[in-house]
């Protein structure tokens, strides 16, 4: 698969190194440790929103975020296990880490007048890349056919996720949006 028809979103989430090598030379044990990476980032970031209290309805989003990921972290962990799959972080993802914890700083230090806006920014495209990342390099490489059927079923989740996102960030709520997530 070509490196150079993804985004610059998907690069960002998604480790070039990983992405050079192939995503077939992806294991089911690196997809499942990288899709919980990248579940958990969204997770903080969600957290902290909740945390810095603007907002109503920044909030209301974040809460709907870290709820629904926690749910998805913990579901592919269950999968794991009842299909004896293990979890093995390439080496290489320690890059998405590494800006991960410079977003979360970044974020950290803004007071709410900026927070909103840096959080939301993020967010939409926070999921773009992610919806990107599962429908073009974690769905074809997984081999596990449970590992498969998730990442079906979890798409229309994470639309539903930046559809929120972007009402939240077009000055609406969650609640502009029909419902499709996982809740
Ligand atoms: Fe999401």
């Amino acid at each position: 698969m070509a490196f150079g028809k993804y985004t610059v979103a998907a690069l960002t989430l998604l480790a070039s190194p990983v992405m050079a090598a192939g995503t077939d030379d992806l294991k089911d044990s690196e997809i499942l440790a990288i899709y919980a990476q990248v579940n958990s980032f969204d997770i903080e970031t969600a957290f902290l929103a909740i945390s810095k209290d603007c907002a109503a309805s920044t909030t209301e989003l974040a809460r709907h975020l870290s709820t629904d990921h926690l749910w998805v972290r913990r579901t592919v962990l269950d999968l794991a296990v009842e299909n004896g799959l293990t979890y093995t972080l390439p080496a290489a993802r320690i890059e998405a880490q590494i800006t991960h914890d410079a977003t979360m700083a970044r974020l950290s230090e803004l007071e709410c007048d900026r927070f909103d806006g840096a959080f939301l920014e993020h967010d939409v495209a926070f999921h773009e890349a992610a919806i990107d990342a599962v429908r073009t390099v974690l769905l074809p490489a997984a081999d596990n056919p449970a590992l498969k059927s998730h990442f079906q079923d979890i798409l229309p989740a994470f639309e539903h996720h930046l559809a929120m996102a972007k009402a939240v960030k077009a000055g609406g709520s969650v609640s502009d949006v029909a419902n499709g997530g996982t809740e």
